[in-house]
């Protein structure tokens, strides 16, 4: 019992944002299934899937952008406050809305996928490079419309240089660090006490 400073049952949130392409959904889903073998209760925001129910509607403006961010961050807030584990993973490329979700939501951990724009574009796994460059998708981001990075993230992931699991294994190790995971070893402890 005297880690009890541990509380397994702290929400956060993961923020991971990035451009697309940047492999934000294949480390969330690495991390997403490594947390619930760990007994987390999680739950996955992710953009291309709000964006067909919750934001159904929103386009790729400044301003739909900034609401799409808000409102993911509202509801990982109501579920952060309730123990779960959520994983975020959109663009979320203003640094105005990703901080004013870092400050309503207290146990924020934010994630920076990085790639180089070459590399995402290289990669093109939708396809979707292919036609912003031939200017058949206008406000694409990187391409014709902004994304800032973060200038202080939690942690910060350039993808081109290592594998996701290398990726998703940092997540880990520094979910732990903060608290809100146990390493192997206090698991191996607390069991012994
Ligand atoms: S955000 O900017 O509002 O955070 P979000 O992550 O929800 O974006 O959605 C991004 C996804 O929408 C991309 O992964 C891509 O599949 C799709 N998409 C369609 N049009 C655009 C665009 N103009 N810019 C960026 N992504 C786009």
């Amino acid at each position: 019992m005297y880690r009890s400073w541990i509380d397994e049952e702290r929400g956060f949130t993961l923020w991971f944002t990035g451009l697309s392409g940047a492999g934000k959904t294949t480390i969330s889903e690495i991390v997403e299934h490594e947390l619930k073998a760990r007994g987390r209760r999680v739950e996955v925001l992710d953009g291309d899937i709000v964006r067909t129910n919750l934001s159904k509607g929103l386009g790729f403006s400044r301003e739909d952008r900034i609401i799409n961010v808000l409102r993911i961050g509202f509801v990982a807030n109501l579920l952060t406050r309730n123990g779960v584990a959520v994983i975020v993973s959109a663009i979320s490329p203003y640094k105005e809305a990703r901080d004013q979700v870092r400050r309503r939501i207290i146990d924020f951990i934010e994630v920076y996928v990085d790639a180089p724009l070459e590399v995402c574009a290289e990669r093109d796994v939708k396809g979707l490079y292919k036609k912003a460059f031939a200017g058949e998708i206008e406000q694409f981001t990187g391409v014709s419309d902004p994304y800032e990075p973060p200038a202080a993230p939690e942690l910060h992931l350039k993808t081109s240089e290592e594998e996701p699991q290398e990726s998703a294994q940092k997540v880990i190790e520094k979910l732990e660090f903060l608290g809100y995971l146990k390493t192997p070893a206090e698991i191996r402890d607390f069991d012994r006490a």
